[in-house]
This record gives C-alpha cells, sequence and structure tokens, in this order.
C-alpha cells in the first residue's frame, strides 16, 4: 500500500503552486485507488492522461516564475526527465505490462517529493528573497 500525501513540509510559500502540488497528488492519489480496484484501462489510461498534462502546465507555470533563477537549466532538465521517463513508464503500462502501474505510481509519489523538497523549496525561496 503506498501513502500519497502532500506534506506541509512541502511546503514552497507560494499559494498557487502549493495548490497544483497539492492537486498532483490528488490526481496521483486517485489513480492509484482506480489501479487498485481493478478500473478498466480506458479509465486508468485517461486518468494518466490527465495527470501528466496537469503536470505540464504546472511545469510551464513554474518555470515561468523561475527562469531568471541561476540553476533554472538545471529545473528545466528535471521536469523534462521526467516527462520522459512518464511516457515511458505509459507505453509500457498501455501496452499491457500491468505491473507497471504501481511502479509508477511509486515513481511520481517519490519523484514529487524529492523534486519539490529539494529543487521547488529552494528556488522559490531565493525568489521570495530577492537571490535573483
Ligand atoms: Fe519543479
Amino acid at each position: 500500500m503506498i501513502s500519497i500525501v502532500w506534506t506541509k513540509d512541502l511546503e514552497v510559500e507560494r499559494g498557487e503552486i502549493d495548490d497544483q502540488h497539492r492537486h498532483l497528488f490528488k490526481l496521483l492519489a486517485d489513480f492509484y485507488t482506480q489501479l487498485q480496484k481493478g478500473a478498466g484501462r480506458d479509465v486508468l489510461a485517461r486518468m494518466l492522461e490527465d495527470l501528466m498534462s496537469y503536470a505540464g502546465e504546472h511545469f510551464a507555470l513554474e518555470e515561468m516564475y523561475l527562469q531568471e533563477h541561476p540553476d533554472f537549466a538545471r529545473h528545466r532538465q528535471l521536469h523534462y526527465s521526467f516527462i520522459k521517463k512518464m511516457n515511458a513508464f505509459e507505453r509500457g503500462y498501455l501496452h499491457g505490462d500491468i505491473a507497471l502501474g504501481v511502479e509508477m505510481v511509486d515513481f511520481v509519489r517519490r519523484w514529487l517529493c524529492e523534486h519539490i523538497a529539494g529543487t521547488d523549496r529552494l528556488q522559490f525561496a531565493d525568489l521570495r528573497k530577492d537571490r535573483f
């Protein structure tokens, strides 16, 4: 059982971004719930598509705020690698590798926690402090 919850230590102190992070956790938790319930592939595929399109919009907003940050290129690269990895997961999963579903959920949960805590928080703190 994977626990998928946004926690206060992931706060970047920018309401709009925190709301989006919370929503990403919710979309992932919903996907996981349906996966556990054995929902149909079409339902899961649609949910995954929604999750990834929301993630894409979210990354674009973060990148707009942080484009002047000195470490911006690395940040954008992390977003890009995530999308690439998810595309590969999605392809494998939709082509019948069901076990990949849980592995993918665990990957997204872990990635979100590490990325928000390790990169988003630091760069948004720099933005708040007018460091760039
Ligand atoms: Fe980010």
